[in-house]
């Protein structure tokens, strides 16, 4: 539809009618069935208003949609169709391996392939918009939504971002009908919550809120997202839902974004238990002229902003909002095409749909685990292997994560399923999942441990414990598994850890116990299938940490972007008193952000640096050769991070900057180029603007955030 077209329908809107478009709700108030992601709200709500709503969240099927469209439309007024939202955030039915586990493979061509096969699967059951990409900077382990994050760097973020809204959106909305309008969220420093409790307050400094929380929504908007999600916490003690700051100048202003803001659930009437606003009209009124332009599950625009516009002439203001709605359903074709992406497909096509899903979910998921440690080469293991699985990870479908909720659990490959299909002398001694290990369990564990040759055990979270409101004060394995672990490694030297799990985890209960560990994260549909392929070595891990592991929830907040402080600590001082140290525990974290090992051993060699100065307008390159020493094939992530040795605002010792993946055969090798410019060096100041001064910089290129394998002092001059 052309713009003066759409221009033209608002115009005929009644102000009852322009109010309805900006409220959204769930799929219940038409009809019985839907997702319910946070508190339900009781209110009265009249035939007339419900028919002029502008959107729904949370549907599952394509039916649902239909019958919703069909009886909306038939009562609409203007016919203006409904845009159906969903939190598609790691697949819809076919669900790959969780946001975190997908951050471990560094690669935004990955999660652009996520995102495009997950549209594909969401726009055949009729949703137009997804709740996707989360942006949120995390640095603490207990607020279980890391497991929906990029990790604790905001370039490795901001990448990521660009790749998932690249993957959703395509390059036309109207006429790619299996693409995804996205909605990046949430805005802003959700990650923040004081003590890793979700929903808590939030009081970030704006240099780092600009440094570090605010890359991966400027990415975002870069690669034209079309929604931005307004977040639960305050900033600068305002939720961000009633911020005017946060949403006007900063999102709108600094960031030009022009799209529609949607509130999360309930925020908008939440502020009343924020204690900002006395009662729901007040709410409202401080959500609208903050700038939100569509309120998720609360009835506060519902009733009482008709009456707000009109006191405070705020018509403009109202028709803007909904003309960036109607927007946004033009971008999507909805007013030709109400029925947008519903079945498109027919059975062939969809059958085809699915396998290519599963082969990508197969593919992808593993690429995502994470080698912790190998000892003894434990893994991969030999084909005729003697191999006990144990634990309440071996036989559990409960693999796909928090954000799978029409994923089908049900026919999700367990680990068991994924290793009876590989050629081993396989006893498996499966254990309730979530439930309590007892002492009985234990010892049938250490009856199986003793007659073979490697132990696998197979540990971790239940779904549950990790996402939305599942906040954790503990972050060590529960319910007697570090018991298991640690008895059975006293009867079997070679134990494998495989740990599936939402967030980093406190392992120092196990991690001097056993040789082996690999994190898998919550790994998808193909789950038992991936992983056995990596423990067969028929693949080779190449996951790197994009989350620090702690050696104790003590050190939360971690993470490798640290200040050196006025009194660092290093080899040197650790046993001084007055210097920044824990009495009872290290600083560092026991497995680094980028740590990730693989069956072949990786080597990076210097090959020498272009020039040790370069001014505003050069360039430096740092070449290497990456070497495989082994006979085993594989990949890793080359790593390239600055350090910057006087700054005006103080800068974390060491920022990532850069990386390539890297993919050798057998004892082969490849020589990489990395060109660092002074865009590199840049960082947020007092005043909040982006630049870097002159002076002297190294620069180190590993495998790691803790590789110094190459190490060049540079000057940045003028
Ligand atoms: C939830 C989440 C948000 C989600 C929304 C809709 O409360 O905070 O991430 O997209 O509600 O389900």
């Amino acid at each position: 539809m052309r713009t003066n077209e759409l221009k033209q329908i608002l115009t005929e809107m009644t102000l009852s009618e322009k109010v309805g478009q900006l409220v959204q709700l769930t799929p219940d108030f038409f009809l019985a069935g839907g997702e319910i992601t946070g508190p339900m709200q009781e209110w009265q709500m009249s035939k007339e208003q419900l028919f002029q709503i502008g959107s729904v969240l949370g549907t599952h099927t394509s039916e649902q949609v239909m019958q919703i469209q069909e009886t909306y439309l038939e009562k609409s007024r203007l016919k203006i169709p409904l845009v159906f939202m969903a939190d598609v955030i790691h697949g819809y039915e076919s669900i790959y391996p969780i946001p975190l586990a997908l951050a471990s493979t560094f690669s935004p061509e990955i999660v652009e392939e996520v995102a495009q096969l997950s549209a594909k699967e969401a726009t055949q059951a009729g949703v137009h918009v997804t709740f996707s990409p989360m942006g949120d900077h995390v640095m603490d382990a207990r607020w279980g939504r890391v497991l929906e994050s990029n990790g604790e760097d905001p370039t490795l973020s901001a990448a990521l971002t660009r790749g998932y809204v690249r993957g959703y959106q395509g390059g036309n909305l109207s006429t790619e009908k299996n693409r995804l309008a996205a909605c990046v969220k949430h805005f802003v420093g959700y990650g923040a919550a004081q003590g890793g409790r979700d929903y808590n307050t939030v009081d970030l400094s704006h240099v780092n809120l600009y440094q570090n929380y605010l890359p991966a929504f400027q990415a975002a908007i870069e690669e034209g997202v079309e929604l931005v999600m307004t977040s639960f916490n305050t900033m600068d003690g305002i939720p961000v839902t009633g911020n005017k700051e946060m949403v006007q100048k900063i999102l709108r202003g600094d960031l030009n974004f022009e799209g529609v803001v949607i509130s999360d659930w309930a925020a908008v009437v939440e502020l009343i238990a924020h204690r900002i606003a006395k009662d729901k009209k007040e709410a409202a009124s401080l959500a609208f002229s903050a700038g939100i332009d569509m309120d998720m599950m609360s009835d506060s625009y519902q009733t009482h902003l008709a009456e707000i516009v009109l006191d405070t002439n705020q018509q403009v203001a109202l028709d803007n909002a909904v003309f960036r709605i109607l927007t946004l359903k033009n971008k999507l074709g909805l007013f030709e095409d109400p029925y947008r992406g519903l079945r498109e497909l027919d059975d062939n096509q969809l059958a085809a749909t699915k396998k290519q899903l599963a082969e990508s979910i197969l593919t992808i998921s593993e690429k995502t685990p994470v080698l912790l440690k190998n000892d003894n080469q434990i893994l991969p293991l030999k084909v005729g292997q003697k191999v006990a699985l144990i634990g309440p990870k071996a036989s559990s479908q409960d693999i796909l994560g928090a954000w799978s909720w029409i994923g089908e659990s049900e026919k999700a490959i367990s680990l068991a399923s994924g290793l009876q299909e590989k050629s081993l002398e396989l006893s498996v001694l499966p254990m309730e999942d979530g439930q309590v290990i007892t002492d009985e369990a234990i010892n049938q564990a250490l009856i199986l441990a003793k007659e073979n040759e490697v132990v696998i055990l197979a540990i971790g979270e239940t779904s549950e414990e990790s996402g939305e409101a599942a906040s954790l004060a503990q972050i060590s394995l529960s319910r007697n598994q570090d018991k298991l672990v640690q008895a059975v490694a006293q009867v079997n030297p070679n134990v494998a850890v495989v740990l599936f799990n939402g967030r980093p985890l406190d392992l120092s209960n196990i991690v001097e116990e056993v040789p082996t560990i690999l994190e898998v994260w919550f790994p998808g549909s193909q789950g038992g299938r991936s992983i056995a392929n990596l423990l067969m070595g028929e693949v080779n891990p190449e996951g790197k940490l994009p989350m620090s592991f702690p050696r104790s929830v003590g050190q939360l907040p971690l993470s490798y972007l640290s200040l050196s402080t006025g009194r660092p600590m290093h080899e040197g001082n650790k046993d001084q008193k007055y210097i920044s140290r824990y009495m009872d525990e290290g600083n560092d974290a026991l497995f680094p952000f980028g740590h990730g090992l693989s069956y072949s051993q990786f080597e990076c060699v210097d090959q020498g640096i272009s020039h040790q100065a370069f001014r505003e307008d050069e360039t430096i390159e740092i070449r290497l050769a990456v070497k495989n020493n082994s006979q085993i094939a594989g990949g890793t992530t080359v790593q390239l991070y600055i350090e910057d040795l006087v700054t005006k605002v103080a800068r974390p010792v060491k920022e990532l900057k850069q990386w390539q993946k890297v993919y050798l055969e057998a004892f082969e090798e490849k020589e990489i180029c990395f060109t660092i410019s002074a865009e590199d060096l840049f960082y947020v100041h007092h005043d909040l603007s982006r630049s870097v001064e002159t002076g002297e910089f190294n620069l180190y290129i590993g495998l790691s955030s803790q590789d110094e394998s190459i190490k060049h002092q540079v000057a940045y001059t003028m």
